[in-house]
């Protein structure tokens, strides 16, 4: 009997129907183009900060993109050399839908961010915001997959930008307690867990939709990292320079309300030492 792998949990609710309808739903108060904008605009002020400036025609690449929310901002901004990627078909489609009457000024792939099939040195900024660079895999040694291919199709002297959720918010808010909202009229009971897994947090909620013609249930968890250890794997992966700002994003420190998109931290690495070399 031919066997089948099962999937992870991130693969249910991005690669099928109904784990994206409850991705969106959650997500639908930061998914909007006013606080995307805000995100980029944030990321594009943090690049500045460290003398990374952009022109219009700077190749970027937007990793595990969803529906794309940031390149769509980036276009608005006039930038005209945006690539983007992600791993499920069902995101691309949305992406489709969001990008619009701006879809032909954004290339979308289908790609695993582990295993990139970009070229070697293309991008001068690769960018992955919304808490998904890192800690979506079942085994964290993927993350480093993650990192040695950010560092492979950057050029040198390019930048990787991503955000991650702070832990310290975990701790403090993501932890064990059970959480109830109302999401677009429906229902919805978050059973919160966060539990230490050799020496890393891994935070975890079971989620519970009450539809009016059935209850839908998904189990979602993720490794969540320390400032320090972020540093170490882009350390491993290549990465020279490190700086990172705490809660560059924070939409509600004091609830659950925004999960890990609440409170997130942005970092910036660099290869090949781009600011010592007067870039
Ligand atoms: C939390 S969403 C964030 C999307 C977007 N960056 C945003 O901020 O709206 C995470 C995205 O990562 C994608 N993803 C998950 N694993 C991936 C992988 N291995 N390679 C590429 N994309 C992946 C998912 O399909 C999903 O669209």
């Amino acid at each position: 009997m031919k066997k089948t792998k099962q999937k992870q949990w991130w693969q249910l609710r991005y690669g099928t129907k109904k784990g994206v309808a409850g991705y969106l739903n959650t997500y639908s108060d930061i998914l909007d183009d006013f606080i995307s904008q805000q995100e980029v605009q944030t990321m594009i002020n943090f690049l500045k900060n460290y003398q990374f400036s952009l022109s219009s025609q700077t190749p970027i690449l937007d990793g595990f993109c969803g529906n794309c929310r940031h390149s769509k901002q980036l276009v608005l901004k006039g930038f005209k050399n945006i690539t983007a990627f992600d791993w499920s078909k069902e995101m691309l489609t949305i992406a489709e839908k969001n990008l619009n009457s701006h879809r032909r000024q954004v290339v979308l792939f289908k790609e695993d961010g582990r295993d990139l099939t970009f070229s070697t040195n293309l991008f001068d900024l690769y960018f992955v915001l919304g808490n998904s660079a890192f800690g979506f895999f079942d085994n964290p040694k993927d993350d480093l997959k993650v990192a040695l291919e950010a560092c492979r199709v950057i050029k040198p002297a390019g930048v990787f930008i991503f955000d991650l959720v702070d832990y310290d918010y975990v701790v403090n808010q993501l932890n064990n307690h059970v959480f109830e909202s109302v999401e677009n009229g429906i229902r919805v009971i978050r059973k919160r867990k966060t539990f230490q897994h050799n020496g890393l947090l891994k935070t975890g909620h079971e989620e519970i939709r009450f539809h009016q013609d059935r209850i839908d249930r998904q189990i979602i968890g993720r490794w969540v990292y320390t400032n320090q250890q972020v540093v170490n794997l882009l350390n491993k992966a290549g990465f020279d320079e490190i700086y990172f700002k705490k809660e560059a994003f924070c939409y509600d420190k004091y609830s659950d309300k925004y999960g890990t998109m609440g409170v997130r931290n942005l970092f910036l690495a660099t290869k090949n030492g781009s600011k010592k070399k007067g870039r």
